[in-house]
């Protein structure tokens, strides 16, 4: 008796045990965040837990151009509000709106003025709060771009510490005497060009500016500053925003000593990222940050990395790190040797390009607890993906749908950019005064600056200009793509009569309606959203190719990136069903020039 006691009460134990593991989900599908480092090896299937940001797809909106409500030809929060249908269409659950704050827009509002307040050409507060609760209708978050490395020149707390040496702001951002001979404290070259240093006559200083001398850098070393930004972000939480990207953040932290560096190029300065980009002791305070205004909370952090690659992610994302995501740019990067200059590009090769993804998804999928991935081919400051990644000549729609299944297919949370669902290319304007960012006429000007030639310049300014990803949101083919009923402030691409909302709307074969097709295989087969990655084929030059499984099934895409047919083996899609191509029916182990297939095998 006092044995089969014993036996019962050691059954129920190991019972009790098995369901606990099974609950807590440690068996099989690890929930996100709870994994232990390479637990990801141990089980193929993932985790099906995921946070709400991790399962929705996220929307860039490029404030000033998405759609005009008022005829001045300004995007506006009125004129998103009256499109958030096309939004909430695409399974968007997350909307990062470029920056609405007050501003004199010296870098299109990356340079602000009041973190309190809505520019008066956006719209008003109560706008906001009303695009907020609109959008929360139609299970959509708000989030929110928050510019801490710099303010405007023009914002207040500028315009105090700029005023003397002696008042409660005086130390908020970085002052340096002159050298000797009164020139700039370092020969540093600012990111958009020209000395990252500017005089200013009241303090007899300088004053250090990582972008424009219109965006002067914070000095996070002051508590009082970081307990500044806090207060901002505590403030937007608390209107109900879904998360933050967080602008330029690798830059917070600047070294302890201020020192000259060798000068790489021609005008004797060198660029600022390497001297001052991820210094240590950044992510003391970015955990401050995320302590502070995180806890409790429900929204996510996306933070623009520059210069953090796979290894660093560790730090970065994930339960211990500062953020839930980072959005790294080794892959955009891919064709630039030197950021500063657009002239000189280099070869680069597809299986180069795959092990950039391949090698973050692996960190963030199996050694980082709580991983994820921002995945994202095009944003406000980068060419279109359909210019930048795929052969000269590559048909637009047939582009466009590649690389879409690519955003929408990967893990990861996908960052769509406005017009990229529509197959946007890059503007190709004759002449530099076409163009309106400063960035690109600085790069334009370093050029010229440099020797090359008027043609090689403007070369440079085609492939990269971040024209090419602002130019107004293409709604119909009416005068102005329906954008606005003004005059647009950046002409809309000559192309708008075919490649705008209403008529890819109509037409099955757009590039439109395979993102909308995407988005809906991803709700009805969950190993597309939750799935583990593998790459396939890591050594091909035509093909990107993975798995995502889970313990119900494994979906096997293949996308060719090339404008030639390429053959792969097919025996990893034998048992498989398509579920999607873009040119319908496809022969297993060969795919047509810019061919997407996603095939799936049931458990
Ligand atoms: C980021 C923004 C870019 C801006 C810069 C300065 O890189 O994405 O648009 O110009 O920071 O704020």
């Amino acid at each position: 008796m006092m044995k089969n006691r014993k036996t019962a009460a050691l059954l129920l134990l190991i019972l009790t045990v098995s369901l606990t593991l099974v609950s807590c989900g440690y068996v099989k599908y690890p929930a996100a965040g709870s994994e232990s480092p390479g637990s990801a090896e141990a089980s193929p299937a993932a985790r099906q837990d995921l946070k709400w940001w991790q399962e929705t797809i996220a929307y860039e909106i490029y404030v000033k151009s998405f759609k005009d409500s008022d005829g001045d030809g300004i995007g506006d929060l009125k004129g998103i509000i009256s499109e958030l249908d096309h939004l909430k269409d695409l399974g968007v659950g997350a909307v990062w709106l470029t920056p609405c704050y007050v501003s004199p827009q010296a870098d299109n509002g990356y340079d602000i003025a009041d973190y309190y307040d809505i520019d008066p050409a956006y719209g008003t507060m109560e706008d906001m709060d009303r695009l907020i609760a609109e959008a929360d209708k139609r299970g959509i978050r708000i989030v929110m771009d928050l510019v801490f490395n710099h303010t405007s020149n023009r914002n207040e707390w500028f315009t105090a510490s700029a005023s003397g040496k002696d008042n409660d702001k005086s130390d908020w951002y970085i002052w340096r005497d002159p050298k000797e001979d009164g020139s700039a404290p370092t020969n540093w070259r600012s990111i958009f060009g020209g000395s990252a240093w500017e005089y200013n006559e009241a303090r007899g200083q300088y004053y250090l500016h990582t972008f424009l001398p219109e965006q002067p850098d914070l000095n996070w070393a002051n508590p009082d500053v970081r307990k500044a930004v806090i207060d901002v972000a505590d403030f937007w939480v608390k209107k109900g925003v879904g998360g933050f990207r967080m602008d330029a953040i690798t830059y917070i932290k600047k070294p302890a000593e201020f020192l000259d560096g060798e000068p790489d190029a021609g005008d004797g300065m060198v660029g600022i990222h390497s001297m001052t980009a991820n210094t240590e002791g950044i992510l003391d305070y970015l955990n401050e940050f995320k302590s502070a205004v995180q806890t409790g909370t429900d929204i996510f952090t996306v933070g623009e990395a520059n210069g953090v690659s796979a290894e660093d992610l560790p730090d970065w994302v994930g339960a211990d790190g500062v953020f839930d995501m980072v959005f790294e740019f080794g892959f955009v990067d891919i064709d630039l040797p030197d950021e500063s200059n657009w002239c000189e590009t280099r070869e680069w090769t597809l299986p180069a390009f795959k092990q950039i993804f391949t090698a973050s998804e692996e960190m963030t999928s199996g050694t980082i607890a709580g991983g994820w991935y921002p995945m994202f081919l095009e944003n406000h400051d980068q060419p279109r993906s359909i210019s930048h990644f795929l052969p000269a000549g590559a048909d637009r729609a047939a582009g466009g749908k590649a690389l879409g299944t690519l955003l929408l297919t990967m893990r990861g949370t996908p960052f769509i950019m406005e017009g990229q669902e529509l197959g946007y290319i890059n503007v190709d304007w004759p002449s530099i005064d076409d163009y309106d960012d400063i960035s690109t006429k600085n790069h334009y000007q370093f050029a010229l600056d440099e020797g090359y030639t008027e043609e090689e310049a403007m070369a440079g300014v085609h492939r990269f200009a971040r024209d090419s990803a602002r130019t107004p949101m293409q709604w119909d083919s009416s005068e102005n793509a329906g954008f606005t009923a003004g005059k647009p402030w950046l002409p809309v691409y000559d192309d708008y009569a075919a490649c705008n909302v209403e008529e890819e709307t109509a037409d099955p074969d757009s590039v439109l309606n395979w993102y909308h097709s995407l988005v809906k295989l991803r709700d009805g087969h969950r190993e597309l959203v939750d799935g583990s990655y593998e790459e396939l084929f890591p050594e091909d030059q035509q093909i990107f190719a993975y798995v995502r499984e889970n313990d119900e099934a494994r979906a096997v895409v293949l996308i060719n990136l090339s404008t030639e047919s390429a053959a792969y083996d097919a025996s990893c899609v034998e048992q498989g069903e398509l579920l999607l191509g873009t040119d319908g029916e496809s022969e297993k182990g060969l795919l047509r020039p810019l061919e997407a297939v996603i095939y799936e095998i049931r458990k």
